[in-house]
């Protein structure tokens, strides 16, 4: 195309775009696009601005055109043994149509008959309208009169536009066919001086940016990232999560719950049925904990029940992460002197739960621990207003809960001014000494903790009413994409 401008104004000297639009059977808008990559060519042409006044049809006139003008269609409904003229209005654009029709002499009404018709004046008509509205859609509008056109602009058929274009002259650099023009600067024509005589091309700086293809992360990742942060802050060191699988043993006995506790039914739990048994515990702790079950210790009766290994043994998927904090707990107790200890974990668990719009069978766990010598609940409320405080949760309340492990136990809610709302976000207590105890960990010390779920604050903080938007298959990309790396919500 460029090429054929080029021979254009070769052969004629100087060019309208819109000319060589008509002649080339283009878009103007392609005529101007060569047009601008020709001048990226340097000056092989000079391009001088022109409006033009043009005149085009506007929707109402374009329907004129091509159906007809409104007179000229009330006329031919107009039956020849006349019609009345309530009748006759029903018709569209009556109201003009029949001003028009009665102005131009080609209808009148008979008022010799009751009610008086509309009749026919003259047995035909030309619809001089249409005639001239198709002229102006060709370009024609030159020979209408200006009093013609004017009544049309008044009638709102046609409306003046301004056309902008170029004319086309030969430039100082004017040439047959673009340039091949340098994209780079190389050594060799710096060291030969070859740079003085070529043409570079120059710098789009309009241009867009191609974007980047990078990963992006999960809303989840991000929030966990700034969990973890909390805790790293507050002096917590990170629990090691790496095992899925847990044995019942950890999940469920360590924790004082009795082994016919509900949740311990293949309705609430995963059981694994390969390997379906663990097999290797502490001996001497499995015994004191078979014992406390059994028969009770440490100042408790226990729940007095056949307490059986087999039950203990049986793999599942961690129903909680606080099957991961009990064997920390185990773990430093094994020590030689108990050191005070403050644990975090965030990571997945499993539950055997009916999924809707707030659950699913897998979440992640947030969980914090802190073990000290006479630790109390007012220790466990002042570090909650303290980590919450620094996920911008200020108001807090609590209500009195039961976990097998823990007592005290508290559910957490917190206001949620966007919801205009108290929601629960966590659960926490005290560690019961018949977990501890027979773990090793010494009298006196006293065990806190607490859980949340990630996905619930993920949720509030992104705005998603569906954990589907947030988990799973249904998951938009896009939305991972787009999703800010930072919010200022805080
Ligand atoms: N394990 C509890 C849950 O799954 C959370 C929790 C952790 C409660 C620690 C008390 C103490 O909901």
């Amino acid at each position: 195309m460029a090429e054929k401008i080029l021979k254009y104004l070769h052969d004629n000297g100087e060019a309208s775009t819109l000319k060589l639009a008509e002649l080339f059977n283009e878009a103007h808008q392609k005529i101007i696009g060569t047009l601008k990559s020709i001048q990226a060519n340097g000056d092989l042409v000079t391009a001088e601005p022109v409006s033009e006044k043009n005149i085009e049809l506007t929707d109402e006139g374009k329907l004129v055109a091509k159906e007809g003008s409104h007179e000229a269609n009330l006329y031919k409904a107009v039956p020849e043994s006349g019609i009345a003229q309530a009748e006759l209005m029903k018709f569209p654009n009556a109201k003009v149509g029949f001003s028009k029709a009665m102005s131009n002499g080609w209808i009148f009404v008979d008022k010799a008959v009751n009610p008086p018709l509309v009749k026919r004046k003259v047995p035909n008509i030309t619809d001089l309208v249409q005639d001239h509205l198709k002229l102006v859609d060709v370009g024609k509008h030159s020979e209408l009169t200006d009093k013609e056109k004017a009544e049309y602009k008044k009638r709102k058929l046609i409306q003046e536009a301004v056309i902008k274009s170029f004319l086309l002259k030969k430039g100082p650099e004017f040439n047959l066919s673009l340039n091949k023009l340098e994209t780079d600067l190389t050594a060799d024509m710096l060291t030969s001086g070859n740079w003085k005589n070529l043409k570079f091309k120059s710098y789009n700086f309009d241009a867009l940016g191609a974007p980047p293809t990078s990963g992006f992360l999960h809303p989840l990742l991000k929030v966990r990232a700034e969990f973890r942060q909390i805790f790293l802050e507050m002096g917590f060191s990170e629990m090691p999560t790496n095992n899925y699988v847990e044995s019942s043993f950890w999940n469920f006995d360590a924790l004082f719950q009795p082994q016919q506790h509900p949740a311990r039914d293949a309705h609430d739990t995963f059981f694994v049925s390969d390997p379906q048994y663990s097999n290797k515990f502490p001996e001497d702790y499995l015994q004191r904990v078979k014992t406390v079950h059994s028969k009770g210790g440490y100042g408790s009766q226990g729940y007095r029940y056949d307490w059986k290994l087999k039950e203990a043994q049986k793999n599942l998927l961690r129903t909680h992460t606080t099957a991961v904090s009990a064997r920390m707990l185990y773990k430093a107790a094994q020590e030689k002197e108990f050191k005070p200890l403050k644990l975090f974990s965030i990571d997945k668990v499993f539950r055997n739960e009916t999924l809707d719009a707030t659950h699913l069978a897998e979440f992640h766990q947030v969980e914090g621990v802190i073990a000290d010598y006479g630790l109390t609940l007012g220790d466990l409320i002042g570090v909650f207003a303290e980590f919450f405080k620094k996920l911008g949760i200020t108001e807090l309340e609590f209500k009195p809960a039961y976990n097998p492990y823990t007592e005290p136990s508290m559910e957490i809610f917190c206001f949620h001014p966007g919801l205009g709302k108290w929601i629960e976000i966590g659960n926490s207590g005290v560690f019961r000494p018949e977990m501890l105890r027979p773990m090793g960990i010494p009298e006196g010390v006293t065990v806190i903790a607490w859980g949340l779920s990630l996905e619930r604050p993920t949720m509030i903080k992104y705005g998603f009413n569906n954990i589907r938007d947030l988990v799973g298959p249904k998951v938009d990309l896009e939305m991972v994409q787009k999703s800010p790396i930072c919010r200022l919500n805080k």
